[in-house]
């Protein structure tokens, strides 16, 4: 039987970073993972390039039913702190928007960093290998049933992320071991993914598939909405685009979304201001302000002729027109799923966890991390940001731990 002082489960963002930690520490680690291909998610991430953090990465971008509990790891590893690492490595990146930081040429760079960060502190390798059992053995900690053998560690993490994009490797082992641990879960949900529509509500906008436009959005109960001033794509089959994607981690089943269209302007007293003086036809009108295709399916779906004047339009339904592009408000009938989504919501309740360095509060040697806690971060590179964070803290816990 092999034996080390910490088997990481999951050789993804987090367990990579963890089992990197803790084999510079000096404890001997063996990291497994099921896939054939290493980080696939970290691969295909940020388009190819890996959005791998964001400069303003703080609690406030995090969402968690224990909103505190993230703030100790995030303080503890900054985006400096992997914007030094990635120097040491001689990694390039640029900023593109709000502080989103990518690779200059592939994300595989992030990979191979991390892979030599292992390397760097010996840690050992079994993937592709599937993991059928794990069992807390008394004082002498964990026994793993591998496809590779039995494997026994002093300390345990598990690393194996969220359910989404299930063709790539993603599972529920690490909520199935959470249950077997006695730890409560936070209901999962797919997030940072496109919402859909039912098929007749969104008949009069399927045409508008592509239109893409910056707008505002929201969603969520008044107390804890999630505002964004982001842009919108329609599809097909409904709305994606960034703020999209924000609002849907923010959205629950049967609740509506509410856009304004045209932030920072009034277009129902601007509509009515031009009244008297604009003899345009209003679909031009509106093609100053929108794509031109939006504006006439919004006449459209609103009884109004893109050919109309100004001057030929009752105030009342001026004011109509305007107040419906600022207070959109529509309820979405689901999301495109975990087939779609960035990251899972929920996950093991991190009550039962140490905020300091992740080991479960029930069962001495146990680490949760990354993206299968209950801890989900905004798009622009915080999910990655909090797999750092919470893979350092672990792996240096359980270092000392083991
Ligand atoms: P991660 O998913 O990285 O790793 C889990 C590992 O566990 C995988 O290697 C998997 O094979 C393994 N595993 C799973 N089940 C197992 C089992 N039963 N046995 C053994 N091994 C198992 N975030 C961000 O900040 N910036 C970005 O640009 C993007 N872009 C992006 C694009 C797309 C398309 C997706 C789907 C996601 C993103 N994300 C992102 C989110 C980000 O990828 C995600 O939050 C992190 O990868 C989570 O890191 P973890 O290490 O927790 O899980």
């Amino acid at each position: 039987m092999e034996s080390y002082d910490i088997a990481v489960i999951g050789a993804g963002a987090a367990g990579m970073m963890c089992a990197a930690v803790a084999g510079q520490r000096g404890r001997r680690v063996v990291l497994i993972d099921h896939a054939a291909r290493l980080a696939e998610k970290i691969r295909i991430s940020g388009g190819g390039r890996c959005n791998f953090t964001n400069l303003h990465a703080g609690p406030a971008n995090f969402l968690s039913a224990n909103p505190h509990f993230c703030r100790s790891a995030l303080a503890r590893y900054t985006p400096r702190d992997f914007l030094a690492l990635l120097k040491s490595h001689r990694v390039t990146w640029h900023e593109k928007h709000r502080g989103q930081l990518f690779c200059d040429h592939s994300s595989e760079a992030v990979i191979d960093m991390l892979k030599a960060e292992c390397d760097a502190g010996a840690v050992v390798w079994r993937r592709p290998v599937l993991v059928a059992a794990v069992r807390h053995t008394d004082g002498s900690g964990f026994s793993i049933d591998t496809s590779a053998g039995v494997i026994a560690a002093r300390s345990l993490v598990i690393a194996t992320g969220g359910l989404s994009i299930p063709k790539i490797g993603a599972t529920d082992f690490a909520y199935r071991i959470a249950k077997q641990f006695g730890h409560k879960l936070i209901e999962m949900r797919p997030a940072l993914v496109p919402l859909t529509f039912s098929e007749d509500r969104w008949a009069p906008f399927a045409a508008l598939s592509g239109v893409s436009l910056p707008v505002e959005l929201g969603a969520g109960p008044k107390r804890a909405e999630g505002v964004f001033l982001e842009d919108l794509l329609f599809t097909h089959r409904g709305l994606s685009g960034p703020g999209v994607l924000q609002i849907s981690s923010y959205w629950s089943a049967g609740e509506p979304i509410r856009i304004d269209l045209l932030p920072g302007r009034d277009p129902a007293g601007e509509l009515l201001g031009a009244k008297t003086t604009d003899r345009r036809q209003i679909g031009n009108l509106l093609a100053e302000w929108m794509p031109a295709r939006l504006g006439h399916a919004w006449l459209d779906t609103n009884g109004v002729s893109a050919q109309a004047r100004l001057a030929e339009l009752s105030d009342k339904t001026l004011r109509r027109i305007g107040e419906a592009f600022s207070h959109w408000t529509l309820t979405p009938s689901g999301t495109e799923g975990y087939r779609k989504a960035e990251v899972t919501k929920g996950g093991v309740d991190t009550r039962e966890l140490s905020s300091a360095t992740m080991m479960s509060e029930r069962v001495a040697g146990l680490y949760f991390i990354g993206e299968a806690v209950d801890v989900t971060g905004w798009l622009g590179g915080y999910n990655f940001q909090w797999a750092w964070a919470s893979g350092v803290a672990a792996g240096q816990a359980a270092a000392d731990f083991a």
